[in-house]
């Protein structure tokens, strides 16, 4: 996550090295004498590596191997980002949260192990009462500070989902089951190759062909693992259905497309319309949901309507800063 105020240093070294703490030293006086803060992270908490930091100037020391939420916790007190004090505060703590479990989650899909089930429901809580807290727009501010698309994207999709279940009055076990399949929808895309996840242009018809098998490799690996709800597997497989029966995995029909997998359409494509990839620029906020609204029978018309009162309210005035003129393509397959 880029620093949204001020700057700060991270140390990583390995202070048993005398030549290196020499080097350190000389290296880091103009930060020390600029009254940058730095955080160390130590290979051993020994004391005397603690005296060794704290002489070159750490403001705090955190085991190198320290957890990423523990980590980001530190960062973000340091930078000012996580104060108690402002009204935000409270939903940035929150958001960090989030961001750390989903990078616990991507890793373990990405590597093939079991989904951290606990870092999942941890994450889904922060996301939901962050919805509570009812303000959109610092949540949308907090994902454009993130740099990785992947990230962006499904925390993106998850304040959107859980936004909107809030604003359609869903009982809290259903809106936490919706939350949960918006942060797993497109954990199947840990499996799909870089080389087309990636891909800056236009996918070839074969990459297309991989690229939407993601749904069910998705879905296959909830499965698989077991313990996942039949609402976060069906939201999980059938997030690109349409209710023409157009989309896939399985092109079904609306009468076979349940509420809870309407809206999380709905929040993908909107979500991947509103952001910023390589191959396209970000459409503006009134440019997406109007293009929502253009799909027609492809989407839930009502629900469309009920989704304009999410996304068009304060947010529009701010986005519109972000964004550039409408123009982008290909959103439905970066969703
Ligand atoms: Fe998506
Ligand atoms: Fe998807």
């Amino acid at each position: 996550m880029r620093a949204a105020a001020g700057r700060l240093l991270v140390v990583d070294l390995d202070l048993s090295q005398p030549k290196l703490i020499g080097s350190a030293r000389g290296a880091l006086a103009a930060h020390r004498q600029a009254g940058t803060p730095a955080l160390f992270l130590l290979r051993d908490m020994s004391p005397r590596s603690q005296m060794q930091a704290n002489a070159l100037g750490a403001q705090a020391i955190l085991p190198a191997e320290a957890q990423a939420p523990i980590l980001l916790d530190k960062v973000g007190a340091m930078l000012g980002l996580l104060r108690e004090d402002t009204p935000n505060a409270v939903l940035q703590k929150r958001f960090v949260r989030a961001s750390a479990a989903l990078a616990g989650l991507l890793d373990a899909a990405g590597a093939g192990g079991p989904l951290p089930v606990e870092t999942i429901d941890d994450s889904v809580e922060a996301i939901n009462r962050a919805a509570d807290g009812g303000d959109l727009d610092v949540w949308l501010d907090l994902v454009w500070q993130h740099d990785d698309a992947t990230y962006q994207h499904c925390l993106l999709v998850s304040g959107l989902v859980a936004a909107f279940a809030r604003k359609l009055g869903f009982a809290e076990g259903d809106r936490r089951l919706m939350t949960t399949a918006a942060v797993l929808h497109d954990v199947g895309k840990a499996r799909i190759p870089l080389g087309i996840l990636r891909k800056e242009g236009p996918l070839t018809v074969e990459e297309r062909g991989v690229m939407r098998q993601h749904p069910q490799i998705g879905h296959d690996m909830l499965v698989a693992q077991g313990g996942f709800s039949p609402a976060v597997l069906a939201a999980v497989l059938s997030h690109h259905e349409l209710l023409d029966g157009s989309g896939y995995p399985q092109g079904l029909g609306a009468d076979r497309i349940s509420d809870p997998v309407r809206i999380m359409t709905i929040c993908d494509i909107y979500a991947a319309l509103i952001e910023r990839r390589s191959y396209k620029p970000p459409m503006a906020p009134a440019d997406a949901f109007a293009t929502l609204v253009e799909m027609g029978g492809k989407l839930d018309v009502d629900l469309v309507r009920a989704f304009g009162d999410v996304v068009l309210g304060a947010s529009v005035k701010r986005l519109d800063r972000l964004a550039t003129p409408p123009g982008a393509g290909g959103a439905e397959e970066a969703a």
